[in-house]
């Protein structure tokens, strides 16, 4: 089935359009992600999280603008990104963005109200392309 990126950028935005959403988005995901494996939990130890909830709300744009369009600016965002997370630097290793998937995925079920089945689908479909262009550079 083609990515309906309309849809993923509608669900995106009920869940991170009012500061509240936003906070409670990025909560929901923060704690489910760092709950996900012990390791993930050690990454994290020194960050400031009001900074990072802005970063990786951002970020998740990118994503969707990558996924769709091979956009350049996109595409720069992930690139550093690809970079910073790779084995030299942060050594996210490839088997800990399933978990950072999966959290996502969680949080937009308690997140987003029109969220089902195919959303979901969507929204796997498109950030396999993002992390994929990413995990290439670990
Ligand atoms: C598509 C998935 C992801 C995206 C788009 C993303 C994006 C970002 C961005 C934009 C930053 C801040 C800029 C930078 O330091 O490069 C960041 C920082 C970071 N990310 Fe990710 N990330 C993703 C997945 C992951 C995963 C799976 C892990 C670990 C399991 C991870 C661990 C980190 C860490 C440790 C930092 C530094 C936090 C700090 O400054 O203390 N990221 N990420």
């Amino acid at each position: 089935m083609a990515i309906d990126f309309n849809s993923v950028k509608k669900s995106y935005g009920r869940c991170v359009l009012t500061h509240d959403a936003k906070m409670r988005f990025f909560r929901h995901f923060y704690d489910t992600f760092l709950n996900s494996h012990p390791a993930i939990n050690r990454l994290f130890a020194n960050t400031d999280f009001d900074k990072q909830i802005s970063i990786l709300k951002n970020a998740i744009s990118m994503t969707i603008m990558y996924a769709e369009k091979q956009d350049d600016l996109a595409k720069d965002v992930l690139t550093k990104v690809r970079k910073s997370h790779a084995r030299d630097r942060y050594n996210v290793k490839p088997a800990y963005y399933t978990y950072w998937l999966n959290s996502l995925i969680e949080t937009l079920r308690v997140c987003d109200p029109n969220f089902n089945e195919p959303l979901e689908q969507h929204w796997r479909d498109m950030m396999r392309i993002s992390i994929g262009y990413i995990v290439e550079g670990y």
